[in-house]
């Protein structure tokens, strides 16, 4: 009886590093010599979380239940790429997190990336929102906008702030599809925020998106109150 031979399974940068020697070594390039691609992404510990963060929601702490249960499930799925080294978020569950102008939600989902950190597990996150995001993936002369994508869509953990806030048309649904199908498959965290009431979002993002986010998502509604209304200046 044949038996198969599996290889050994990596875990982020360990195997993406095993990959990167095979290809050089294949090119015969000295890995010594090569330039490692920009990566742009924050990355714990907590003096480049907050240097990556925006000055208004640096101090922000998670309060929600709902948040912080999603933080504690998010640490609870952290693995360690290798044996003795710190273990890294990889997969886990997604919020959606809906309420009205000036609710909180933004203050949450930084709290909730802060509170991570501090757990004691890294992360590699960004945060865009989503009409940034429409702005940096629109095919431009000189713009690699599938390459965005790509990294959007893969990385470990991701906030897409005020979903719906951008004019929806077809190519805006099919953009959200690619990345929220993407980060369904591999099941990577999610951290969304969004104005619209919850079933307005079917109709702006259409049903395949709208299904996705049903599955992945545990749902956070907040009060109807705008705390920049009852806030000091700043
Ligand atoms: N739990 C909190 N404690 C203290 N300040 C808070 C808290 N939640 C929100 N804030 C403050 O209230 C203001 C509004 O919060 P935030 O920007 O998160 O709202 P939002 O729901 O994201 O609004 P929008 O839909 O307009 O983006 C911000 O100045 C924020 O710092
Ligand atoms: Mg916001």
């Amino acid at each position: 009886m044949r038996t198969r031979h599996r290889e050994p399974q990596l875990f982020g940068n360990e195997a993406t590093l095993e990959r990167m020697a095979r290809i050089l070594a294949a090119r015969n390039i000295d890995p010594a010599d090569a330039t490692l691609p920009d990566d742009t992404e924050p990355f714990s510990p907590l003096d480049a979380l907050l240097a990556a963060m925006p000055p208004r929601y640096q101090a922000a702490v998670a309060d929600h239940p709902t948040v912080l249960d999603w933080v504690r499930k998010v640490t609870d799925a952290a693995v360690a790429p290798s044996r003795g080294a710190r273990r890294q978020v990889t997969t886990g569950p997604s919020l959606l997190m809906a309420g009205v102008v000036g609710a909180g939600k933004t203050h949450q989902a930084y709290g909730a990336v802060r509170a991570l950190v501090r757990s004691g597990v890294g992360v590699r996150w960004r945060a865009t929102t989503a009409a940034d995001l429409y702005a940096d993936l629109r095919p431009r002369p000189g713009a690699d906008s599938e390459r965005e994508l790509a990294a959007v869509s893969r990385c470990p953990l991701l906030i897409i702030d005020d979903l719906g806030a951008a004019k929806s048309s077809e190519w805006v649904e099919e953009v959200t599809y690619r990345l929220i199908n993407r980060r369904y498959n591999y099941e990577l965290p999610t951290l969304i925020t969004t104005n619209l009431a919850i079933k307005d979002l079917r109709s702006y993002l259409g049903d395949r998106v709208a299904s996705r986010l049903a599955q992945m998502t545990t749902r956070v509604e907040f009060e109807a109150v705008d705390r920049r209304r009852h806030s000091a200046a700043a």
